[in-house]
């Protein structure tokens, strides 16, 4: 691992809606951090092992910052339902069947290879609530190279049959996975109460107080259907806002995320804000699954962390570049639902929150700055027919709206390379 150069055409997103690009450039990292992105060899290594990637585009690897490794096996299905009815018809189910772990391993082993084959090295996944498949999840995670943060659920009620905990079971098995996943380097623990409507004040109050002791991050879902929504509203009286059920248990700060968002309104961004939670825009899953359109030109605009992810199974691909042109799209959707007072957002901007927003979240830098862990990925689009020669401003343009099979040639996580297409 000691030295990486990569050379190629170097992009890398160091604010919204900016690009740094360097073409026939060199990025180099060593030890598994990266030193710089240089025009030039620099001098200092003449002679090093250069990995050249010729015409290709060298990325930051994104990062998905929401998904759900269970409902793998369903992603595409059933998607005429909205989403309580949804997760009790298909999802709950689906989940169910990890109970056992020899099928376990056999989805999380193809779920890790998967992602990694589309460019992502992070993730904040959430897992069901087996604690065994848990820590299969987050083996297999490891051994393929995907980083980041993995939550056994919580759940003690509204759940189904064979897939809820008691609140008694939920805190034991919880605090005994915690003690199971301490030998993982790259995959970490994450506190995950599946939403409020899942988990009694009790568990609530009991994660909240887990996340702080033990300083561990939190995920959960918020503000993502108008059902849920109302319903929220009617388990917790005493709260004015879904976002007020999460801050009174200690499980709101800038260790947060939360996925959708997609009906916060104005007090509850400012709440976001306020305590740096990471707002998880999900445009694929909210179209699929009927629960509206973030507004997220909005999100941005008032301050708040904004980052991407597909939420599998509401979302249908793995791919970070699909989801970064349907943040696109689902902006436009917005912008016209909004009489055109919003802006939509670029392809440049959309790079910037599946990449730089989302390594954020796990303490990087934006863009490929000098001590950032090497996350990069290398993508081939030479099949791509040309109008006429492009600018890579372009190139990257076109590698998120149009799907290219076999594009992504290679890629290095937390410093070591984990994919090659070659292989
Ligand atoms: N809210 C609670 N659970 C889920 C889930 O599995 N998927 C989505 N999209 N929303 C949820
Ligand atoms: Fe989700």
């Amino acid at each position: 691992m000691a030295l990486t150069i990569l050379k190629g055409t170097v992009i890398s997103a160091p604010a919204l809606g900016k690009l740094d690009v360097t073409e026939r450039g060199y990025l180099i990292a060593e030890e598994g951090k990266i030193t710089g992105v240089f025009p030039v060899l620099p001098e200092q290594y003449a002679g090093a092992a250069v990995e050249d990637c010729g015409d290709a585009l060298i990325l930051q690897a994104p990062a998905d910052l929401h998904l759900h490794a269970p409902q793998y096996p369903m992603m595409g299905m059933g998607m005429d339902l909205p989403l309580l009815d949804w997760l009790n018809t298909y999802a709950f189910p689906t989940e169910a069947r990890f109970a056992d772990p020899d099928y376990a391993r056999e989805v999380y082993r193809r779920l890790a290879q998967d992602l990694i084959a589309n460019g992502t090295t992070r993730v904040c996944m959430f897992s069901s609530l087996h604690r065994r498949a848990t820590l299969i999840l987050m083996e297999e995670l490891e051994k393929a190279g995907v980083t980041g943060y993995v939550g056994k659920v919580n759940m003690d009620r509204n759940g189904a049959p064979n897939l809820q905990e008691t609140t008694e079971e939920s805190v034991a098995e919880t605090l005994r996975w915690l003690e199971e996943c301490g030998d993982f380097r790259h995959v970490r623990p994450m506190v995950t109460p599946r939403f409020t409507p899942s988990c009694t004040n009790e568990l609530m109050a009991f994660l909240g107080r887990l996340a702080a002791e033990r300083d561990l991050p939190v995920q959960s879902h918020l503000s993502e259907n108008t059902a849920e929504g109302a319903w929220v509203r009617e388990l917790h009286p005493d709260c004015a806002q879904y976002w007020e059920t999460y801050a009174k248990y200690g499980l709101w700060n800038g260790r947060t995320v939360m996925a959708h968002c997609v009906w916060c309104d104005e007090r509850e961004r400012r709440a976001m804000k306020d305590a740096g939670v990471t707002a998880v825009h999900c445009p694929d899953s909210n179209q699929n699954i009927c629960s509206g359109v973030a507004p997220v030109r909005v999100l941005l605009r008032e301050g708040v962390k904004v980052a991407l992810g597909t939420d599998v199974a509401g979302g249908d691909t793995l791919s970070m570049l699909d989801a970064a042109a349907s943040a696109i799209r689902a902006s436009k959707a917005r912008r016209v639902m909004d009489s055109w007072k919003t802006d939509f957002l670029s392809a440049v901007e959309a790079w910037y929150l599946a990449a730089s927003a989302g390594a954020a979240f796990f303490g990087q830098q934006p863009g490929f700055a000098q001590g950032n862990s090497l996350h990069a990925l290398v993508l081939d689009d030479s099949r791509l027919l040309q109008p006429h020669p492009l600018t890579p401003e372009e190139r990257l343009e076109r590698c998120l709206y149009v799907r290219q099979p076999g594009a992504v040639r290679a890629v290095w996580s937390a410093g070591r390379k984990v994919f090659s297409a070659e292989d």
